[in-house]
């Protein structure tokens, strides 16, 4: 019957306004949508405290506020290259990662030193000791204002929603450096590097010819082409015992003059990081889609700067999840931007109530055609 229609197209543009205004509100998070890891492959971060008891994470801390880190700590498999944290309401605030404290590298005058420098001290910070009395560096990053971790209580001080905060000290009131969201509020003690390709506009902190290399700054920053905050990542000087953790998830980046294009502008860089001894590692936390960190405006995917294979331990660029396998990597010279595969797909639970109510309509003018 032709009033069954009606009900039936008024009740879906009544339902779709609903999804469309309650979509609209849930639009203003005050989290990134997606946080990837880049090491060896892909890996995005558990959004939400409960995906991450899912995938196997246990929580460290069980009281918000802790003398190290304000949110609560989860680690898997004895990973500390990324510990996620969350915030009180389960989202996805932080990242932290530890880095053992018995490594040797060089200063600026090419003299064997023990790593970590104090001259890097904080951001990094001292952590606790592992079982064998092994003492851990900490440096953690907070994905929005650091007072807001704990509480959703807002002073005039704290602007609300994302943002990049690196820790400094203990005492988190304070204590955290705020990373602009755009470059060009970043202060001049960030140098600009070079831009890569997928990865963006890397920013580095006093980093020039004169830097003594205890002094390397643990933290670098990539903005898109346009200016925005993209990815951000950690640098250390040498290499750890723990390059690879047992719950295979890739590895820290390495570096070696050789291969320091991977980051760096070898222009920018110190003498003594030249010496052919000097390494470092590291990783790419992407707050975005990193196929948005291209280097050139409009881009034409098939015309994107290649870099050469010594250059990039990673030339491939998989689609989240995607495990690959490293001589692979290594051997070949392109890059090959994977478009979506369908893993990117991902329905909100406004729509997918859209969808459920849908279904019940159409069973229900089944339901009523079939009545006598
Ligand atoms: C340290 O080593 C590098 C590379 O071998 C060299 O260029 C530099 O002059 C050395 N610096 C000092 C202070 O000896």
């Amino acid at each position: 019957m032709v009033w069954r229609g009606h009900v039936t197209t008024f009740l879906t543009i009544f339902l779709f306004h609903f999804v469309e205004e309650s979509s609209m509100q849930s639009r203003y998070i005050d989290r990134w949508e997606k946080v990837s890891i880049r090491y060896g492959y892909w890996y995005e971060l558990p959004p939400y405290q409960s995906t991450a008891f899912k995938e196997g994470y246990r929580r460290i801390n069980d009281v918000c506020k802790t003398a190290l880190h304000n949110g609560f700590l989860f680690e898997k498999d004895g990973n500390t290259k990324t510990m996620p944290i969350y915030d009180f309401n389960g989202n996805l605030a932080g990242i932290q990662s530890s880095i053992p404290g018995n490594m040797k590298g060089f200063n600026s005058l090419n003299q064997s030193i023990d790593l970590p420098p104090l001259e890097i001290m904080p951001p990094l910070l001292k952590g606790t000791r592992d079982h064998k009395g092994m003492i851990y560096y900490i440096i953690t990053a907070y994905f929005k204002h650091p007072k807001l971790i704990c509480s959703p209580i807002a002073t005039a001080d704290v602007s609300p929603g994302k943002g990049l905060y690196i820790q400094t000290g203990f005492d988190l009131e304070n204590d955290f450096l705020r990373i602009p969201l755009e470059s060009k509020f970043l202060s001049s003690m960030w140098k600009k590097g070079p831009c890569l390709p997928l990865m963006g506009v890397h920013y580095f902190m006093n980093l020039d010819y004169d830097l003594p290399c205890e002094k390397l700054y643990p933290v670098f920053l990539t903005y898109d082409i346009e200016g925005k905050l993209g990815a951000f990542g950690w640098v250390f000087q040498g290499r750890p015992h723990n390059f690879y953790s047992n719950d295979g998830l890739g590895h820290w980046f390495h570096l070696t003059p050789i291969t320091y294009p991977f980051i760096f502008d070898t222009s920018m860089l110190p003498s003594c990081m030249m010496n052919s001894k000097f390494q470092v590692f590291g990783i790419h936390v992407f707050l975005r889609d990193h196929k948005e960190m291209v280097c050139t405006k409009n881009v034409d995917k098939s015309h994107q700067t290649l870099r050469p294979s010594e250059m990039t331990p990673i030339t491939q660029i998989p689609s989240q999840r995607t495990i690959i396998n490293a001589d692979y990597i290594s051997n070949s010279n392109t890059i090959n931007d994977h478009s979506d595969n369908g893993s990117s797909f991902h329905m909100t639970l406004g729509q997918w109530t859209y969808i459920v109510c849908l279904v019940y309509l159409c069973l229900c003018s089944l339901l009523l055609k079939r009545m006598p």
